[in-house]
């Protein structure tokens, strides 16, 4: 599969190399322009390449979002047009500056970014496992260790195809509902985030929020 990876930092470098392990081709950006990327991409070998965010959009059949959330608005949204896209991004004002309806709870960062792309099909993902996990703890599948992250989304088929993506970096997947009840079931601060649990557990832990 082309994944387009926007964002290049502990998460978006960390999916990289996972993605590009698994058999896939990376394309991946910054907000600082492709040639910062070179050591990146000589690290990851010939299936990964450094691009502009609109190039990684474009390239993708699956195109990750991993930057500070505040910066959403700054991505090219046309170019996003019937992608499937990963958001990884979590919210933090101290980072991100306020944003009211997120103040407020009228809303989640990942409709937000849905909005801003509106014709792609946005999953949220990984924004509850922190990089250093993600990087060193896959596990095959069946291994009675291997942990699930949750996963949210309104459209059944992405969500399937970021399922199964996961399964191949090494994780299970479990469905956290749409963005609206995902987005805030697996946000900082809740039960689900960097819990580290195996899909079981997380189900269980789903059932109570
Ligand atoms: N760190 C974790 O363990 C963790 C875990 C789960 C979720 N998250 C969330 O995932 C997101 C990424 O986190 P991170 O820790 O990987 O961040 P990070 O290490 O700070 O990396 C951020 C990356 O985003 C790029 N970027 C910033 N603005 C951009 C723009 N407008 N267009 C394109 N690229 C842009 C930066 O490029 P430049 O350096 O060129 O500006 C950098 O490569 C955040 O929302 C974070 O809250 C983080």
């Amino acid at each position: 599969m082309r994944i387009g990876i926007i964002g290049a930092g502990h998460i978006g470098g960390t999916l990289a190399m996972l993605f590009t392990r698994a058999g896939h081709e990376v394309a991946i950006s910054n907000s600082r322009g492709p040639e910062t990327l070179k050591d990146l991409v000589a690290e990851l070998g010939p299936k990964a390449r450094a691009v502009t965010s609109r190039e990684a959009a474009a390239f993708g059949d699956v195109v990750v979002v991993s930057i500070p959330f505040g910066r959403y608005r700054e991505l090219p949204a046309d170019a996003f047009a019937g992608k499937i896209v990963i958001d990884t991004n979590n919210y933090y004002p101290q980072r991100d500056g306020h944003f009211e309806d997120l103040d407020t709870n009228r809303t989640t960062s990942s409709e937000m970014l849905q909005t801003h792309l509106r014709r792609a099909r946005v999953v949220k993902a990984f924004n509850s496992i922190r990089w250093e996990h993600l990087r060193d703890l896959g596990r095959p599948r069946g291994a009675s260790d291997r942990i699930a992250l949750p996963i949210s989304g309104d459209d059944t088929e992405a969500k399937r195809v970021v399922a199964q993506l996961i399964d191949q970096i090494g994780f299970d997947a479990v469905d956290a509902g749409t963005l609206a009840e995902g987005g805030r079931r697996h946000q900082p601060g809740t039960s689900l985030y960097l819990a580290d649990a195996t899909s079981k557990e997380l189900e269980r832990r789903l059932a109570t929020v």
